[in-house]
């Protein structure tokens, strides 16, 4: 039997949780389902921090002229200006529901990372931001009595009818059985895809679902080859990439190679503090050159107690692997990290199919433009899942659920073959691909074979979450395919350079040529 609510969210990460309080302030029944115990999410593992004008000595000018920087051309300067404006707002309005950020004598202590102008990223624990922050939205949402969280509810399929997303069909953890659930809108808060490179600093839930389910709706994709990696991932055998965060080189860590020499230099004057995009190629070509795996995140000159008191976590897995970050080298490389692409949205989240709103890490609302400004996306996943959950309850007052007519109604929904135990050799094929032909580097040669691969493993007989996964690849090579030039994140050795033709963002749709558009968002009404 089917269920009905007024709101659905998927997804319970920063942005998820934010949209659903937003949501359940009007009156409104919420139900979150997510794949997920509730807090495993991206968000949870965040380390560095969240970026926000908060300090005497900062303004939201240079906030804004940091990440339209760090976007190389492609931020859409009023969801910048929304971001770091009303971020301000939302980190105090976090605060108030008992986040508890690093202080020092009681004022808050910020931290500086790489291509901010300022020490502006507030930290909590330490190095667990992220978890802090699910823990005051989780004990917030807690209190609105109209929400329903739904763990370990898997979604597969959007549910359309008349070019309008009604509801989902999710895998009923009671029951054990597909279920559809119908609302009056859904939003999509499933966040990123790290997974789909073979090595990655994200936890397994980060497969990319909602890109997938939002591209089968009929949803616009967007910029989607552009994917964050991240330098400096713990590199040891048998262990998962874990994240040793940048606020670690924003504190003083040094980048050595195998014999032991600071190298950054020779590649950006800002060294250490370069961006990702840069530092990473940097890792990638030192590697190279020197015949090895690994470059070492170097932390020796600093305290000991200072260390374990500013990083416990990392400080706590590194000793798990034997390492002492006070007295041992940090062997690393680079891992997938974020992604800057996805669902296409306007500024208040509407998606270009009615009744599909997306928030966070799953869209491209231009925040982040070719390359996102480290720390930001916790503050993007706060802004903008608040004005998800606002635009969702103002544009659908009208609109009634009718989930008994629309439960015999042709539902647009997938009819793929429930596979069976392809996934996980499906998947593993597609990780290695993408890691290896779509992955820092790329080119016309290697992005051509993955497609190829792509498109035959395709056609077989998938379950709907390998089909959503290779889907997925499909769409990050060909935009990487289409973009013949090198910007931000994006590097073709093919292409190095970066060409003012190109000023544009991918779009891709089911049924059409992908194509490249001047502007992100939609630009249609406003609140
Ligand atoms: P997520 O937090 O990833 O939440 C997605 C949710 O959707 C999860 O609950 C998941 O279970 C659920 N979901 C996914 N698929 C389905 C499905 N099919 N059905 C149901 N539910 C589903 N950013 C910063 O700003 N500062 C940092 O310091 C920082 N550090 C980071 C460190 C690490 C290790 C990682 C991986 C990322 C870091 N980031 C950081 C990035 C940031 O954490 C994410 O971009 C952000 O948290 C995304 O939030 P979100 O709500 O969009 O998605
Ligand atoms: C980190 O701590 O290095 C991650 C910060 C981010 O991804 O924004």
């Amino acid at each position: 039997m089917s269920l009905e609510t007024d709101f659905i969210v998927i997804g319970s990460g920063v942005a998820g949780l934010r949209a659903s309080i937003a949501l359940a302030g009007s009156g409104a029944c919420v139900t979150v389902l997510t794949k997920d115990k509730a807090s495993e999410s991206n968000t949870e593992y965040a380390q560095g921090g969240v970026a926000v004008v908060l300090s005497d000595d900062d303004n939201a000018e240079l906030h804004e002229e940091d990440t339209l920087t760090a976007g190389a051309g492609l931020c859409d300067p009023e969801a910048v200006e929304a971001l770091v404006t009303e971020g301000t707002k939302y980190i105090k309005e976090l605060i108030d529901w008992g986040t508890e950020f690093d202080r020092d004598g009681g004022r808050l202590v910020f931290t500086r990372e790489a291509a901010h102008s300022r020490r502006r990223i507030l930290h909590a624990h330490g190095d667990s931001t992220g978890k802090e922050i699910v823990r005051a939205l989780i004990v917030r949402a807690g209190r609105e009595k109209s929400i329903n969280l739904m763990p370990f509810a898997n979604t597969e399929s959007l549910l359309v009818s008349d070019g309008r997303c009604v509801g989902v069909r999710f895998l009923d953890p009671i029951l054990r059985a597909p279920r559809n659930i119908f609302a009056k809108a859904v939003i999509l808060c499933t966040g990123g895809a790290g997974q789909l490179f073979l090595h990655t600093t994200n936890p397994p839930v980060a497969t990319g679902d909602g890109m997938a389910m939002a591209y089968f709706a009929g949803a616009e994709m967007a910029d989607m080859e552009f994917i964050q990696f991240h330098p400096t991932a713990l590199n040891v055998e048998k262990a998962p990439r874990f994240l040793l965060s940048e606020a670690m080189r924003g504190e003083g860590g040094i980048l050595r190679n195998k014999y032991g020499e600071r190298f950054m230099a020779r590649y950006d004057e800002r060294s250490e503090l370069a961006p990702r995009d840069i530092v990473s190629r940097s890792i990638v070509a030192e590697m190279r050159s020197t015949g090895t795996r690994t470059v070492f995140l170097d932390m020796t000159a600093m305290d000991e107690v200072f260390l374990k008191e500013r990083f416990p976590k990392i400080y706590e897995t590194c000793k798990f692997y034997g390492l002492d970050i006070a007295k041992h080298l940090l062997p690393v490389s680079p891992a997938s990290h974020y992604f800057m692409g996805g669902v296409r949205t306007d500024l208040h989240g509407r998606s270009s199919v009615q009744g599909l709103y997306a928030a966070g890490e799953v869209t491209c609302t231009g925040v982040h433009g070719a390359n996102r400004l480290a720390s930001n996306s916790l503050l993007e996943g706060l802004v903008f899942g608040a004005r998800a959950g606002e635009a969702a309850v103002s544009d659908s007052s009208e609109f009634r659920v009718r989930s008994s007519e629309l439960e015999s109604a042709e539902l647009e929904t997938r009819n793929l073959e429930l596979g069976t135990g392809l996934a996980t050799a499906v998947k593993k094929r597609v990780k290695r691909s993408m890691w290896e032909r779509v992955g820092i580097l790329r080119d016309k040669d290697s992005l051509r074979r993955a497609l190829r691969e792509f498109q035959q493993i395709a056609k077989s007989n998938l379950s709907i979450s390998s089909n959503n996964f290779v889907t997925l690849a499909l769409l990050v090579a060909e935009a990487a395919f289409w973009r013949e030039e090198s910007r931000g994140a994006h590097f073709r050795t093919d292409f190095p350079d970066k060409h003012e033709n190109w000023q544009v963002h991918s779009v891709q749709k089911t049924g059409h040529e992908i194509y490249g558009s001047k502007t992100i968002n939609f630009g249609v009404k406003e609140l």
